[in-house]
């Protein structure tokens, strides 16, 4: 594997996301299926969305067999850099990704080479050229303060993020640009798949950014799914929010 120049204001680390972007697998495929689709508009977008454990799968020869046809990749957390970095080299399609409570604390040197943050951000997806491909993505990192741990937050601290990453939105549809279709946290929102332990417990200002700006998809991690009886999607008006835990693959 070819590590990814970590400094981002070294000249090659753009070349070498482009290269691994364009011609590492099928995003510009036999098909010339890419974001935006040959139309213009943004159809079928497959995206593998992958949390808090690091699933065998997908972390070996399996992975492009099993999940080559992905445009994009979308981590919500707690996982290690060097997952993230094999996912990008090894499908060659954008990664993006918010931390999580056992992640490096965000103003850490350490990052995952060649992946896009999205923590406190709102990014359109790229696609193989790297233009912008028509899906947003906001995000936002961290869990509930609980030990006093990287990332981690109090309620009326995360309402103050989540406040600036609303004013930011709306800022944009201003300029006409469109409004997110995917949030991506680490943490849920309350009582929408949260847990009733204080680590786990969900930020309502979570809920409050679903009721102001109403995405397709809220994405999130933390809380692991290890019975049947644990729900891994729940809804909230038209907004639909899914618990990755490990990994599932969705099309938007
Ligand atoms: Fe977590």
């Amino acid at each position: 594997m070819i590590p990814f120049p970590k400094d981002r204001s070294n000249p090659f680390w753009r070349v070498s996301y482009q290269c691994y972007a364009v011609y590492g697998q099928k995003l510009v495929g036999e098909d010339g299926r890419r974001f935006g689709g040959q139309d213009g508009k943004t159809a079928g977008v497959k995206i593998l969305c992958v949390s808090d454990r690091v699933e065998t799968m997908l972390h070996g020869p399996s992975l492009n067999a099993y999940a080559g046809d992905v445009q994009a990749v979308i981590s919500c957390g707690d996982l290690p850099f060097s997952y993230l970095e094999y996912l990008v080299t090894f499908l060659g399609v954008p990664v993006y990704y918010v931390l999580g409570n056992h992640d490096p604390d965000i103003e850490s040197p350490e990052y995952p080479g060649g992946c896009t943050p999205l923590d406190g951000r709102i990014v359109e997806m790229e696609d193989g050229k790297g233009e912008a491909g028509g899906v947003v993505l906001a995000g936002l990192s961290g869990s509930r303060l609980y030990s006093g741990g990287p990332n981690q937050y109090t309620e009326r601290h995360m309402r103050r993020r989540a406040r600036s990453l609303s004013t930011r939105i709306r800022c944009r549809g201003l300029f006409g640009k469109p409004k997110p279709r995917i949030f991506v946290t680490h943490s849920p929102p309350f009582k929408l798949g949260d847990a009733e332990d204080h680590a786990h417990i969900g930020f309502e200002s979570f809920v409050g950014m679903i009721d102001r700006h109403r995405p397709e998809l809220w994405l999130h991690g933390h809380v692991h799914l290890y019975g049947a009886e644990q729900q891994r999607v729940t809804s909230r008006g038209d907004t639909k929010v899914l618990n990755v835990f490990g990994h599932r693959i969705i099309e938007i």
